[in-house]
C-alpha cells in the first residue's frame, strides 16, 4: 500500500477549505468563540476540531477515509485490521478483554499489568490466573514472566480463554513471543498483547519483534507513546481469524466515546504515516544516541544505566534498548528525589521514578541535545549526593504481589469497609493502590493486605512518588465481609453475571 497517503489528514484539510456555515457541535463552531485556550494554542488548532457529521466519515461505522486510514494502519503494523482508539491503549485493554472473556472464564496474566487490564477484568468479570514477573531484586522492578509459568499456568488452568503478554514491560523487558503465541495457539488459546509502550518495535530489526509479527490475535499499541500521535490515541490491531471483526466491533462500541477527536485521529493518521516511512532510520539513529548516552551515564559516579545487556544478562529474552533505564548506585538520594531534583533543578523531565531507578523514554521526538543536558545534569547531581561506601536499604521482596481470594469483579461490587490502612491485614481489597507512574497496582481488588503490602504502600507514601488511592490519609476500601455474605445472594443475582 502507498505509505505516503494520509487520507483522514487530507479530508480534515479539505473539510476547513469548504467554507463551512456550522451549526453542529462542537460550539466553538471551527473556532469561532473566544478562548483563552484558543489564544494559546493557535486558532487552526480549534478550527480543525470539527465533528463533520458528512464529510469526514465516522470512526464508530467507518466506510470512507477512516476506512482507508484504518487499512494502511493495518498495514504498516502487520495486522490484519486496525481500529482508532482516541480513549488511549487502555480503551483497547477494556475492549480486547471484553470481546474475548466473559465472566467467570479465566484470563492467564501477569501480576504486572497496567490498571486498565485490572478495570477489564472487573468489567468483564474474568478471573485472573496470574503468572508472577520475574523480580529483579537489583532494581526492584518487575520484568517478564519466564515461559515455563506461562506454560505451568496452561496446564493447571486448561479451559483459559487467552494468555495475556506486555510487550515490553514499561522498563523494555521483552518476552519470547514467538515461543508464546505458538503455546498459546497449541493450546486452544487466544494470545493478547498489551503494546502500550511498544509502538516503535518491529520497525527495524535492532529492536524486538512486534506483537503482529509474532502471530498474536489482538494488540492494543500506544501511538502516543512513542510513534508521535497525540496524547490518547492509540491502536488496536486484530490478526487472523481467531477472533473475528464483529466482536471487537461490539465491544469497541460499549467503550467508544460518539463524539471522537478528529485531531486524535489525524494525528494518527501521520504518526502512522512517519512510521512507515522514517522509523526504521530514526529509531537506528535513536538507538545509538542511547548507546552514546548509556557509555556518558555510565562515566557518572552514582549512576548506572542499564541496556540490554543488563537485562538479558538477567535472564529477559530480549530487551527494548530505547528505554534508558538509570541506577542510583551510590547517592545519598533516592530515585524520587533524583527525579524531583531533574525537574525541579534542571528542567529535564523523566518518565518515572522507582526507589533506585529512574526512567527516560527515547523516541522519535529525542535529540541529542536534550540527552546532553540530561548528562550534564547527572554530572552535577554526582558532584553533591554522590557518597563511595554507601549501601542502600534494600527491600527484597520476593514475593511482590499479595494472594488473591475474591474474583476482581465480586470485591469491587462487595459492601465497602473502610479502615486505616494499619487495621487492613488479612482483609480483601475493594481498591487498586499503586504509583502513578507506571500505574501497575500493588494491590487490586479480591486480593489480600498482608504486612509487605501494607509497608510497601507506607514507604512508597513517605517518598515523593504519586500513590493512587480511594482516599488521601492512609484509609483504605476493603471488602465488608460479613456484610458480603449476608447479601451474597442478592449480591450474585443481581451483579455477578
Ligand atoms: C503497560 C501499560 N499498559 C497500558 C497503558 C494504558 O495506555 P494509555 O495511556 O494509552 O491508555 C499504560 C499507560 O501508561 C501502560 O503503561
Amino acid at each position: 500500500m502507498d505509505q505516503n497517503k494520509t487520507p483522514f489528514l487530507d479530508a480534515l484539510k479539505s473539510y476547513i477549505k469548504d467554507g463551512i456555515s456550522p451549526f453542529d457541535v462542537p460550539g466553538h463552531h471551527m473556532g469561532n468563540a473566544e478562548n483563552d485556550f484558543k489564544d494559546f494554542v493557535g486558532e487552526l488548532t480549534y478550527t480543525a476540531d470539527v465533528n463533520a457529521p458528512r464529510g469526514l466519515d465516522n470512526l464508530n461505522h467507518p466506510s470512507g477515509v477512516i476506512r482507508e486510514a484504518l487499512a494502511l494502519t493495518a498495514d504498516c503494523y502487520n495486522a490484519d485490521e486496525a481500529f482508532f482508539l482516541i480513549n488511549g491503549t487502555s480503551s483497547g485493554i477494556l475492549a480486547m478483554i471484553m470481546a474475548t472473556v466473559k465472566a467467570h472464564e479465566e484470563i492467564i496474566l501477569p501480576r504486572n499489568v497496567h490498571k486498565s487490564v485490572i478495570n477489564a477484568l472487573i468489567i468483564a468479570g474474568a478471573i485472573p490466573v496470574f503468572v508472577m514477573p520475574s523480580f529483579d531484586k537489583n532494581l526492584e522492578i518487575s520484568n517478564q514472566p519466564r515461559i515455563v509459568d506461562y506454560e505451568n499456568a496452561i496446564k493447571k488452568h486448561p479451559n483459559a480463554k487467552a494468555i495475556f503478554v506486555i510487550n515490553p514491560t514499561y522498563f523494555g523487558a521483552v518476552n519470547d513471543l514467538m515461543e508464546l503465541s505458538k503455546l498459546a495457539h497449541k493450546n486452544g488459546m487466544l494470545c493478547l498483547a498489551d503494546e502500550a509502550h511498544g509502538a516503535h518495535l518491529g520497525f527495524t530489526k535492532n529492536l524486538p519483534i512486534s506483537a503482529m509479527e509474532a502471530g498474536f490475535d489482538l494488540s492494543a499499541v500506544s501511538m502516543h507513546k512513542t510513534a508521535g500521535a497525540l496524547t490518547q490515541a492509540s491502536i488496536l490491531l486484530r490478526k487472523g481469524n481467531r477472533v473475528s471483526h464483529y466482536d471487537i466491533f461490539k465491544a469497541l462500541m460499549v467503550v467508544n466515546t460518539t463524539s471522537p477527536s478528529n485531531l486524535l485521529i489525524a494525528s494518527l493518521d501521520s504518526a502512522r504515516k512517519y512510521m512507515a516511512i522514517h522509523g526504521k532510520d530514526k529509531l537506528d539513529e535513536i538507538l545509538l544516541l542511547g548507546d552514546y548516552a548509556r557509555d556518558e551515564i555510565n562515566k557518572i559516579p552514582g549512576f548506572k544505566a542499564r541496556g540490554n545487556d543488563y537485562f538479558i544478562g538477567n535472564g529477559e529474552y530480549a530487551y527494548d534498548n530505547t528505554k534508558l533505564v538509570i541506577e542510583l548506585e551510590s547517592l545519598t538520594i533516592n530515585g524520587f528525589e533524583l527525579y524531583n531534583i531533574l525537574r525541579d533543578e534542571y528542567n529535564v523531565q523523566m518518565e518515572l521514578a522507582e526507589q533506585y531507578v529512574i526512567l527516560g523514554i527515547l523516541a522519535i521526538g529525542t535529540k541529542k541535545l536534550h540527552l546532553d543536558n540530561l548528562i550534564a545534569a547527572l554530572k552535577d547531581i554526582s558532584t553533591k549526593y554522590y557518597v563511595s561506601d554507601r549501601t542502600y536499604p534494600k527491600y527484597h521482596y520476593d514475593s511482590p504481589f499479595p494472594k488473591m481470594v475474591m474474583r476482581p469483579r465480586v470485591a469491587y461490587q462487595a459492601p465497602l469497609k473502610k479502615v486505616p490502612l494499619d487495621d487492613a491485614l488479612g482483609l480483601i481489597s475493594k481498591e487498586s493502590i499503586m504509583i502513578y507512574p507506571p500505574g501497575i497496582p500493588l494491590i487490586i481488588p479480591g486480593e489480600v493486605f498482608d504486612q509487605s503490602i501494607i509497608d510497601r504502600i507506607k514507604q512508597y507514601k513517605k517518598t515523593n512518588a504519586t500513590v493512587l488511592m480511594d482516599y488521601d490519609d492512609l484509609t483504605v476500601s476493603t471488602v465488608d465481609y460479613d456484610q458480603y455474605l449476608a447479601n451474597r445472594g442478592a449480591v450474585e443475582d443481581k451483579f455477578d453475571d
